[in-house]
């Protein structure tokens, strides 16, 4: 007997072969003479209908016990279904009552809030919601992985514990063996030699700083892993811990930079709405209507390029009343991204150039020295949703930067090393996975679209 997942057999499934198959019931009808039984098994989102007659062996203790949220395994028959809605249904020569689900199981047929869903993450996965979002999340995953995967790029696994600050912004988490209620002191501060790894580390930021060192060998690699911010942000689009992922590129430009992203993203757009066409038209109709159609003509589109000074420009132009008055030199907020994509660009939007004070250390200072080659991608919905740029390769600059940044040359002698033997032009980018799954669902608060959010107050499921 063959044991079968329900998205086979609603696709593939031929009438009146026989099966095996298991899953947690959505719902069970009663009539006189048989049950209907709607299983799920999280291979896709509809359910596959099971139908019980009542003379099949053990009915009563295992069919009419098969609760909301019970899981059962079933052997029976491919038949073509009579109802609308489906193709074919089982119809069931034996039932087993695997695990029974009494009453006060949260998830009955009522549709409930996600913020709801969110205090019972260990049971939000069971929902159409969940199951398409981490259906689709899975699938960008493996896009992703394949994009660099056939364009040449090697995936680096960087570290987790690192003594180095990326970002240079210090919203680290720190990581230490000591004990906290008994620090080890040397002239009045806390003496980090006596620690696990000799000195003061935390979790990363970004492992853009170690992609650096292998693009210098590989030309081109990609890193894709957790990364941890400890930045006390309670927006809808921002974790303590995300997933990110970093491409960088030896022998390459801020323009050939974003080219990567612009074909990157509409890569990953397109084999998602190929590869996900049911959990994407779950999302197209009850998270954001025509999102389907939205990612179809971004697809298409040729993204807008502008610099930091036209983007400046442009706000100040538009006649709108932002929160944060523009002028240059201010940090773009959500409001200012938000109105450059949607409303000035009305597409996925470029903005380059950035001044240098508001941009990290490592960013190649351009001609004239006030601004960076950085580019930070926004799009409609979110803003932000990458951020890159071409790496700052002349030793001295950088040297200099770094002191201008009040960092510690010694901290970053290796760093600087790359720039000493063999340097070359490199860039890279570093996209938000969960920003990326917000944009392709239309969900709309981030810590939907992750397993297990991490945000301030928040870390224990
Ligand atoms: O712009 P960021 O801070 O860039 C870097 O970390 C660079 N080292 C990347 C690189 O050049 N290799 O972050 C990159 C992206 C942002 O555009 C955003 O999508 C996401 O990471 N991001 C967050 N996502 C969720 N929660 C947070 N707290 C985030 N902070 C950044
Ligand atoms: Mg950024």
């Amino acid at each position: 007997m063959n044991k079968e997942c329900i998205r086979n057999i609603l696709s593939e499934g031929k009438v009146s072969s026989k099966i095996m198959i298991s899953g947690w019931v959505r719902t069970r009808r009663d009539s006189k003479d048989f049950s209907f039984i709607e299983i799920n098994d999280g291979s896709c989102l509809k359910n596959l209908q099971v139908i019980a007659d009542q003379d099949i062996p053990g009915y009563e203790e295992n069919v009419l016990q098969a609760n909301t949220g019970a899981s059962i395994e079933v052997i029976g028959e491919i038949c073509e279904s009579q109802g609308k809605g489906q193709k074919v249904e089982i119809k069931a020569k034996k039932i087993k009552l695997l695990g029974d689900c009494p009453a006060d199981y949260p998830l009955q047929k009522k549709r409930h809030t996600n913020e709801f869903l969110r205090t019972i993450s260990h049971l939000r996965p069971r929902t159409n919601t969940f199951g398409a979002a981490f259906r689709v999340r899975h699938a960008a995953s493996y896009a992703i992985h394949k994009f660099f995967n056939d364009n040449g790029f090697i995936n680096l696994h960087s570290p987790i514990i690192t003594a180095s600050d990326c970002e240079g912004a210090g919203q680290m988490f720190r990581v230490t063996a000591l004990d906290i209620e008994n620090l080890p002191k040397k002239e009045g501060k806390v003496d980090f030699s006596k620690d696990f790894f000799g000195e003061e580390t935390s979790l990363t930021v970004s492992g853009q700083l170690e992609a650096e060192i292998f693009a210098t060998a590989f030309s081109k690699v990609y890193t894709f892993g957790p990364t941890f911010r400890a930045e006390n942000s309670n927006t809808t689009r921002h974790l303590a811990e995300f997933w990110m992922i970093e491409p960088e590129m030896a022998f390459c430009d801020l323009s050939g930079n974003m080219d990567v992203a612009e074909k990157f993203i509409k890569y990953v757009i397109d084999y998602v709405l190929t590869n996900c066409a049911e959990d994407m038209d779950f999302f197209n109709k009850w998270y954001e209507k025509g999102i389907i159609q939205k990612l179809q003509s971004i697809r298409k589109a040729k993204f807008a390029r502008i610099t930091y000074k036209e983007a400046i420009e442009a706000l100040e132009k538009s006649g709108k009343d932002f929160e944060y008055p523009v002028s240059w030199g201010i940090d773009l907020q959500t409001e200012h991204e938000r109105y450059l994509t949607e409303e000035y660009a009305k597409k996925p939007v470029f903005v380059t150039n950035y001044p240098k004070e508001i941009k990290a250390f490592y960013m190649r200072l351009d001609e004239g020295e006030e601004t960076v080659s950085a580019m930070d991608l926004l799009v409609p919905r979110l803003g932000e949703i990458i951020g890159g740029s071409q790496r700052e390769e002349r030793e001295d600059v950088l040297r200099q930067r770094i002191i201008d940044n009040d960092l510690s040359e010694k901290d970053y002698a290796w760093y600087l090393e790359l720039r000493k033997y063999g340097s070359v032009p490199h860039a890279g980018f570093g996209l938000g996975f969960e920003r990326l799954i917000m944009y392709l669902t239309g969900v709309s608060n981030i810590r939907d679209v992750i397993p297990f959010p991490r945000t301030p107050g928040n870390a224990r499921i």
